[in-house]
Formats: C-alpha cells, sequence, structure tokens
C-alpha cells in the first residue's frame, strides 16, 4: 500500500496539501477529483519523487521516499503525466519499449518486445506499432503512453487524466484493462479524472482534493452529492442512480432552465 501521511505542500501562499493523509491500497483503483488548480497533479508528482513537500511522509508499504535515491523508488511506478506530448522521432513500439529502459541493453530481448506487441496488442493499437509517434492522434498518444506505463510492471499505477483525448470506445478499453489489471495483479492504482460519471463507474475509492484537504473519501455511491458537488465545483448537479447504485451526474443546461422558469412564471 501506499501511504500518506501529514502531507503540507505549498507554492509561495498557494496551498495544495495542508496536513493530507491518506492511504491507498493494493488492488483497488483509487480515483482522485477536484477543480483545476488544486494540486491534484501535484500530489502525484510529490508521490513520483519529483516535487518535495514542506513537510509530511510517503511510505509504500514499509520503505519510506528517500529523495536521495529516487531510482529505487520510481522503479515500481508506472505513471502516466498529464498532457505529454509525443515529440521524438521513434516508432510507437519503441516508446512502448521505453518503459522497460532500465532492462534495455544494446541488443533488445526477443521476449521484450513480444511483450511490447502483447501490450499494444490487449489495447487494440498493435497496426500503429511501427508508425512514428509525432504522426499520431491526440487520442493514439494517450493509449501509447498507457502501454508503455503497463510495460513497467508496475506496483503503483498512476494516471493523470488518462482519459481526456479518448473517445467512448477507447475510453472503456482503457478503463476496464485498468480495473481487471489492478485487481489480478493487485496493483496499487490512482488516477486523476474530471468525468465524475467514469469516476463513480470505476473508483473503487474515491478521493475529494480541495484547498489542500481531503473533503470526503470512500466509495463513489457514499461521497458523491449534489451538496458536495456544489461544495466542490460551485455548481448545482442533479444526481441519478443505475441498476447497480453507481451515481451520475449531469449539469443542466442553464438558459434553457432559464426558459422553463420563465415560461411558467
Ligand atoms: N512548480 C510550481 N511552482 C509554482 N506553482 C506551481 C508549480 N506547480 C504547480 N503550481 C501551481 O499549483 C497549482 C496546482 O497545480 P496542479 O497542476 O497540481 O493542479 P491540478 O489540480 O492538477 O489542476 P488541473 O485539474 O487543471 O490539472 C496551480 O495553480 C499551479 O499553477
Ligand atoms: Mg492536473
Amino acid at each position: 500500500m501506499l501511504k500518506v501521511r501529514n502531507l503540507s505542500l505549498a507554492f509561495g501562499d498557494l496551498v495544495l496539501a495542508d496536513q493530507l493523509s491518506f492511504t491507498l491500497e493494493a488492488g483497488k483503483t483509487h480515483v482522485i477529483i477536484g477543480p483545476n488548480g488544486t494540486g491534484k497533479s501535484s500530489l502525484l508528482k510529490v508521490l513520483f519523487g519529483d516535487i518535495k513537500p514542506q513537510s509530511g511522509e510517503v511510505l509504500f508499504d514499509s520503505e519510506h521516499l528517500d529523495y536521495r535515491n529516487l531510482n529505487p523508488w520510481r522503479q515500481r511506478f508506472g505513471y502516466m503525466p498529464q498532457d505529454i506530448r509525443l515529440d521524438i522521432g521513434l516508432t510507437v513500439l519503441e516508446v512502448v519499449l521505453l518503459g522497460q529502459l532500465n532492462a534495455l541493453s544494446l541488443k533488445l530481448a526477443d521476449s521484450l518486445i513480444e511483450k511490447a506487441l502483447k501490450a499494444l496488442d490487449q489495447i487494440g493499437l498493435l497496426h500503429l506499432a511501427q508508425r512514428d509517434v509525432r504522426t499520431l492522434s491526440g487520442g493514439q498518444c494517450q493509449m501509447i503512453l498507457f502501454a508503455q506505463a503497463l510495460m513497467r510492471n508496475p506496483k503503483i499505477l498512476m494516471l493523470d487524466e488518462p482519459v481526456s483525448a479518448l473517445d467512448l470506445h477507447f475510453q472503456q478499453v482503457m478503463l476496464d484493462h485498468l480495473d481487471q489489471q489492478t485487481h489480478q495483479q493487485h496493483w496499487v492504482s490512482v488516477m486523476i479524472l474530471h468525468d465524475l460519471n467514469l469516476a463513480a463507474q470505476y473508483a473503487d475509492n474515491l478521493l475529494v482534493l480541495k484547498g489542500g484537504k481531503l473533503l470526503a473519501e470512500g466509495a463513489p455511491a457514499e461521497v458523491l452529492s449534489a451538496d458536495l458537488v456544489e461544495e466542490v465545483y460551485g455548481v448545482k448537479a442533479e444526481l441519478a442512480y443505475d441498476q447497480q447504485g453507481i451515481p451520475f451526474v449531469r449539469t443542466p443546461r442553464r438558459r434553457l432552465m432559464q426558459q422553463s422558469v420563465s415560461l411558467a412564471s
């Protein structure tokens, strides 16, 4: 499990984490939601050792994050940061193989190439293997970076807005794959999402971050409410529930609402 204890992080006056504590259990998908600019991406960077907080502890099982020796800490991560652009002259297959950089030598083992091809095949993108990554669409890039993160055999998988450019089909491919593998491989999986409906559907544990505090945490059906959505986003939303009791959230279109109010009066 990945544990954060009493974490405080600020850039000048901007407080992103204020004595934050939480535990991310293995075998579960944890989803972080919260407003733009509240510090979600910065929090993942802290977990990866990219940003050093003012205070607090990060532990994986019983091992502490040690800033003087980051390589062994990072080896267990598959990390897909927000909005990466693939602006290098490599093929898709080569980019996926970079996920295994530590194991690469001058001569690539056939087994590694097979593994990379399998990772591409599992997410339906084998046909892109020999394409120059600079020629890919935004959604295709996101899927390739996901395959690269999978190639690392992660113990901890961190995805920062991984579906922001994906169509409905690839959202399902990615999130179902993540869901299945997290449970089968016992990964600690954590992703940031803005789509509350996807968050409600795929989170085993939902963490709501705002103003440096964890406002709520738990099963989406218990955490999400119209009041919480208003508190976090300042938006009046309607919630409904599907047959499994999973909430879905909708915001009404304001102009149509105003029209129906004026028709009624
Ligand atoms: N290195 C830095 N120095 C100063 N300010 C920073 C730094 N990194 C991030 N910030 C600021 O911290 C705030 C939080 O940024 P962060 O990227 O973590 O937000 P976020 O919750 O991921 O937002 P979004 O939903 O828009 O991706 C922003 O106001 C950002 O400008
Ligand atoms: Mg972000």
